[in-house]
């Protein structure tokens, strides 16, 4: 049991001066990506390699999660003493080459991944900052990396109030789309006086394309963990639940292993560092609807009810969970904050531009070479993130557009490049930040096309509880039907047009009140596409 920040602090040290007494490490990543290209496979070979050579001693094994560079994984990243060698796109045909090459004190070559790239110098990690670096299923790794220090800090020498003026000096918005400063939320629940509150972490992630909080409860579950508990510490809530769709499997595992190890170390439970402060999480696992996203449809499958929305006010902060006041807030955002308590809000509301502090994460894919998660300033230019970090257009292609926000957001063209990303700008430009899922498009692919996709995925997701969106989604499918077959009328267009105004501002919850979105943008960049399936003949 660790019942001080003094206890943490010797865990840690502890922990480092084994890691520094013992064997070098091969960082094997076993994020989903990487699983899939065969990781899992990869590490036991490698594992069976060390044991025929008997260097057991010497190297061991160690599971990562996401390193970021999915596009070129397996990832295997070899450190020593004085320093790391990454490796890319090694396989089991790799294994004998890569133990042989370290064995002899060399280096395997032509595996060897440039880390002097873009895609690695142009980010700044901090969300990521463990992720690829410590094993998810070792509270003690996470601690050694200065893990759970935040809430022990948080308890030891601040008030509540304390720590809700660090977040709101950081000037965090949420990360889940809407962007809402944390700290105000925090502090609406925070008021309310109730013998009951709770806290709600939204990892439902339902965007297609979008893979950002995913990968981060499979590499750094604590981090997580943490935000959570300094969130109900701050804001007076004894229990907590992580929604998490039952899609993430490795997800689910991770948190549920993190939650038993934080229980069993007294970081999460009853008078936590024997302090007045209790807290509890609990799994909560949804089935793949992206409206389960929405807050108020989140809270109502969380109580063992359909998913629909409702109706706000009144808001979460003053009756979410069964009536009681709620934060939900988003996996990224919860992510931020033990940093925040660490380094100070002033720090992070250094980091970004004025009105969106810190770092984004985004899932870079589609038309890109270097698919993957990257996290980076806000205020990070379009162009930087495609060309530099992204690694440009595959397949000497050109660069046409970029869909940010998922089928809430839009298409942004290859005149705005130079866009800085935040909130403001994405909004004016007639997308938005969403989640962080940025899906990269080619000259070769048709924007109706593309605006179609999302409109169709509306539709199938949408409830069906008001009627602008079950049957104007629909409606919105067949019309862009037409103009893809060619088969559309002037008036169609202007019925398209008329039709995402009237769905947009009609609809009960957010997944009907932004469904027209990709059209409307696509309508804006790239008229001439729909005009090209206008035949009035
Ligand atoms: C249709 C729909 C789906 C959503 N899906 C998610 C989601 O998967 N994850 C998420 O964090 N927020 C999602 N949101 C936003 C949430 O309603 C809510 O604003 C967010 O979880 C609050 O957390 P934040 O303040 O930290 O961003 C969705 C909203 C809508 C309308
Ligand atoms: S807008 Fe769509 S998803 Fe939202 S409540 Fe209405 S029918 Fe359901
Ligand atoms: S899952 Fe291995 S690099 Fe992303």
């Amino acid at each position: 049991m660790i019942t001080s920040l003094n206890e943490l602090k010797e865990l840690a040290d502890k922990k480092k001066c084994a890691s520094g007494n013992s064997r070098q490490e091969l960082r094997v990543c076993m994020g989903s990506s990487c699983i899939s290209l065969g990781s899992a496979e990869l590490g036991k070979s490698l594992q069976d390699e060390l044991q025929n050579r008997d260097l057991e001693d010497k190297y061991k094994i160690k599971n990562v999660g996401c390193n970021g560079l999915c596009a070129n994984g397996t990832l295997v990243s070899h450190c020593r003493g004085d320093g790391s060698t990454l490796y890319e796109k090694i396989t089991t045909s790799d294994t004998k080459d890569l133990v042989e090459s370290i064995q002899n004190g060399g280096l395997l070559k032509d595996k060897m991944c440039d880390i002097t790239q873009p895609f690695f110098t142009k980010q700044t990690k901090i969300v990521l900052e463990n992720t690829g670096i410590i094993d998810p299923d070792d509270i003690e790794d996470y601690i050694a990396h200065g893990g759970y220090e935040a809430l022990f800090k948080a308890l030891d020498g601040m008030m509540p109030k304390d720590v809700i003026e660090e977040v709101k000096t950081s000037a965090l918005r949420g990360r889940g789309g809407g962007g809402y400063p944390a700290g105000i939320k925090w502090e609406s629940v925070s008021k309310v006086v109730s013998e009951q509150k709770y806290i709600i972490c939204n990892g439902d992630e339902g965007d297609p394309g979008a893979f950002m909080d995913r990968a981060v409860m499979e590499s750094d579950p604590h981090r997580v963990l943490e935000g959570m508990a300094i969130a109900g510490y701050a804001c007076g809530a004894n229990k907590g639940y992580i929604y998490v769709r039952a899609e993430y499997p490795l997800a689910v595992e991770k948190l549920g292993r993190a939650i038993k190890q934080a229980t069993k170390l007294g970081i999460l439970g009853e008078n936590i560092a024997h302090s007045n402060f209790s807290f509890n999480i609990e799994i909560r696992l949804g089935a793949g609807a992206f409206v389960c996203g929405e807050a108020t449809a989140l809270i109502a499958s969380v109580e063992g009810n359909r998913g629909n929305p409702r109706q706000k006010p009144p808001h979460l902060t003053d009756y979410g969970l069964w009536g009681k006041p709620t934060v939900l807030n988003n996996v990224e955002t919860l992510a931020n904050i033990a940093p925040i308590i660490k380094n100070g809000g002033a720090w992070y509301r250094d980091i970004g531009t004025e009105n969106s502090s810190g770092t984004k994460v985004f899932a870079l894919t589609g038309h890109i070479k270097n698919t993957g998660l990257v996290e980076v300033p806000m205020g990070t230019t379009l162009r930087e993130l495609i060309y530099e970090i992204g690694g440009g257009i595959p397949d000497g292609k050109k660069f046409k557009a970029i869909q940010s926000g998922g089928p809430s957001g839009g298409c942004i063209p290859k005149e705005l490049l130079d866009l800085h990303v935040d909130y403001e700008s994405l909004k004016n430009a007639g997308s938005i930040m969403g989640s962080g899922g940025l899906i990269v498009i080619d000259d070769s692919s048709n924007m109706v096309e593309i605006a179609r996709f999302f409109m169709d995925f509306c539709r199938s997701e949408s409830c069906g509880k008001c009627t602008p969106c079950r049957v104007g989604t629909t409606e919105l499918t067949l019309l862009l039907d037409k103009f893809i077959k060619k088969e559309a009328t002037k008036s169609d267009f202007e019925l398209l047009k008329e039709m995402c105004e009237f769905v947009k501002s009609t609809s009960l919850c957010g997944l009907g009140q932004t469904a027209p979105n990709p059209v409307l943008s696509t309508i804006k960049y790239f008229e001439s596409e729909y005009l090209e399936g206008i035949n009035d003949d």
